[in-house]
């Protein structure tokens, strides 16, 4: 087998960045590819093959998507285009020429309406609930109906270590609530949000009964980077850093750990009106690999807050 040459799609996105980060710290590449735009166009159908031609990896990481769950309930048909038919595309070029692929998926596969207070497992039904939703779980369906019908795989199903990999694998890696660099994430807005209360003297508003789980992008890019080095990735995996906790229970964490007195008031989802109403329950199961599993959400925030822009931190200290 040669080098492994792995290409990353969203290069420039939150988690592509820290994923191209992680791959060459980590020594898990000998050659890596960063595809982003205007290289990769999720709405040119024709890019994948034109890209596997040139670059010729082995596997690519596919973390590009069209993340604003707003914008998606905007033009559902867009977000299809972009998350749903660009994976399928990719899926099965890489299929047909022996590519291996991880697809970056999310809890919002899931309708978030699980009241036993458990994680979604991966072996539980999708049945998503959004347009942004529904369209990254056409792009499961899509890698899947790939793979099988043009690598001749079986479809990817929990991780059995019992079980061998086949030479080309498909993983689908859900994960959730993701922040991380270049900030634009919940507890950025959340800061900016607790300044702009301040100025006006009202109490944040922060949805309470939103609940999942809160990961950080460089924990999740160093699991995917242990996953590939483990050269057995073919399957469902669900990496979340450990822990959960409601919208309103992160904010209020983020301004008790920086001693910020702004007043928080919990609010419904349904008093907070948006085109899209994201999953309830946004809370995955953790899935064996990578062992051990990921810290907590809070172990993981505070290694955040020491790169989260100290300015963005001071201005509403005020
Ligand atoms: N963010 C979350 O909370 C979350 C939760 C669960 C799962 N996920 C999944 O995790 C993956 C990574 O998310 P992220 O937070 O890193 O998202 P992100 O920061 O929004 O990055 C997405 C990347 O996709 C690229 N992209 C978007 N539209 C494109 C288009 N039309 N053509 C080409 N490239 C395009 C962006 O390119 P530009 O930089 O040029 O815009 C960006 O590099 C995604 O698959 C997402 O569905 C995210």
């Amino acid at each position: 087998m040669g080098p492994l040459r792995i290409a990353v799609t969203g290069a420039g996105g939150r988690l592509g960045r820290a994923l191209l980060a992680a791959l060459s710290q980590g020594g898990v590449a000998d050659d890596l590819v960063a595809w982003s735009r205007p290289d990769y166009d999720l709405e040119d159908p024709d890019a994948p093959r034109r890209l596997l031609r040139r670059h010729r990896p082995r596997l690519v990481v596919h973390a590009a998507a069209w993340t604003d769950v707003d914008g998606c309930a905007r033009d559902p048909h867009r977000a299809l285009v972009r998350n749903g038919l660009a994976t399928a595309a990719l899926a099965a070029a890489c299929a047909r020429a022996g590519v291996s692929l991880i697809y970056v998926s999310t809890n919002e596969v899931f309708a978030g309406d699980r009241g036993d207070g458990q994680g979604y497992q991966p072996e539980d039904p999708p049945h998503p609930v959004t347009p942004y939703g529904r369209s990254k779980e056409y792009g499961e369906a899509a890698a899947t109906a790939a793979f099988v019908s043009l690598a001749g795989v079986e479809p990817p199903q929990p991780y059995d270590p019992d079980r061998s990999p086949p030479a080309v694998q498909l993983a689908i890696v859900r994960t959730a609530w993701l922040f991380g660099p270049p900030g634009g994430d919940f507890p950025s807005k959340i800061l900016a949000a607790a300044r702009q209360a301040q100025e006006r003297g009202t109490a944040l508003r922060v949805v309470a009964d939103e609940v999942g789980s809160p990961t950080y992008s460089r924990d999740l890019a160093c699991a995917l980077a242990a996953l590939i080095a483990s050269g057995r990735f073919h399957g469902i995996h669900h990496i979340v850093n450990g822990g959960r906790v409601s919208r309103a229970g992160w904010a209020r964490w983020l301004l008790s750990r920086l001693r910020l007195e702004v007043p928080l008031e919990e609010v419904g989802q349904a008093d907070w009106p948006r085109p899209a109403r994201p999953p309830a329950w946004a809370v995955l199961a953790t899935t064996p690999l990578p062992r051990p599993p990921l810290r907590s959400w809070e172990a993981a925030m505070e290694a955040y807050l020491a790169v989260l822009a100290s300015s963005q931190i001071a201005a509403v200290r005020g």
